[in-house]
């Protein structure tokens, strides 16, 4: 469980406070996003969960446990982190040597450890790059090396910072899915995202950040569907949304919908009702 409490943080005692009085609840085997434009504090707040920064005030327990008072060595037992940046964390001779580092260094057992890498080899389909060093990936690949580094270390909680970034359709769709998996088995994951369309199909619960301050936290379909909302915070519709607004300019009595199957069962309405108008 992740619980801030009033939490406030600024990097320098003379600049403004990025984090302002923030107080949430994050649940085990929940799947939330983290959203909000660009400088909103998104990275900041994220970086409370493991004791990389630590509040000026307020409380961050993880399980329980206050992150000002426990050794970040044991935060990184309990949470993942999949940074924004993945040259930041990628170091290893080749992709092979990157995945097994985390889990040898936590010590945990040689058979799980393999059964464990073996899995995610599928699951992201990286064979091919095993024996290629980290650095020579594309953008994307790189950033899947980066994700499932930090998957092989069966962690409680997961937090992904731009997962999405640079990956196709795919890619897409198959992170989305094993995430989700990975909740029902009682993962928390947390994502930090630009990404709506991803966020839509796949996270049930959104936190908005605006300015440092939690301006809304929900479910996402709600919270994807406010238009004021996602204009006042400069976020971009998903692209379901968007149609429905560009089919309102033609039709003002078109219901708006974040549901695929809702859209295309109006479109026909709307399409049969004009048939019927203009015969
Ligand atoms: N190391 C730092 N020192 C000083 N200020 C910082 C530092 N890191 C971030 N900031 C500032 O804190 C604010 C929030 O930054 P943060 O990186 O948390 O935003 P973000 O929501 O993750 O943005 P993005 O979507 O661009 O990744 C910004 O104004 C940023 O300039
Ligand atoms: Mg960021």
């Amino acid at each position: 469980m992740i619980e801030f409490e009033n939490v406030s943080f600024k990097y320098d005692s003379k600049t403004e406070y990025v984090l302002n009085d923030i107080t949430f609840k994050i649940n085990k085997a929940d799947f939330v996003a983290i959203v909000g434009k660009n400088g909103a504090g998104k990275t900041t707040l994220i970086k409370h969960f493991n004791g990389l920064l630590k509040p000026n005030e307020g409380i961050v327990r993880i399980n329980g446990l206050d992150i000002v008072k426990e050794p970040i060595s044991k935060m990184a037992s309990i949470i993942g982190f999949s940074f924004q940046n993945p040259n930041h964390q990628l170091f290893a001779q080749n992709v092979i040597k990157e995945l097994e580092f985390g889990p040898k260094n936590l010590k945990i057992e040689e058979s799980v450890r393999d059964a464990t890498i073996k899995s995610l080899i599928d699951i992201f389909q990286i064979e091919h790059l095993l024996e290629r060093s980290p650095f020579e990936l594309s953008g994307g690949e790189r950033r899947l090396v980066s994700i499932a580094s930090v998957l092989t270390m069966n962690q409680q909680i997961l937090v992904l910072d731009e997962p999405t970034y640079g990956q196709d359709y795919r890619q897409k769709k198959q992170l989305g899915s094993f995430l989700k998996k990975l909740t029902k088995e009682g993962i928390t994951v947390v994502v930090v995202s630009h990404d709506m369309d991803f966020i839509l199909d796949f996270i049930p619960r959104a936190i908005v950040l605006s300015k440092g301050k939690v301006i809304a936290d929900g479910g996402t379909t709600k919270i994807l569907s406010d238009k004021v909302l996602l204009q006042d915070t400069d976020l971009v519709s998903p692209l379901l949304l968007d149609l429905c607004y560009s089919i309102q300019q033609i039709d003002d009595t078109f219901a708006t919908s974040i549901n695929e199957q809702e859209v295309y069962e109006n479109i026909l309405t709307m399409l049969s009702k004009q048939q019927k108008i203009s015969r």
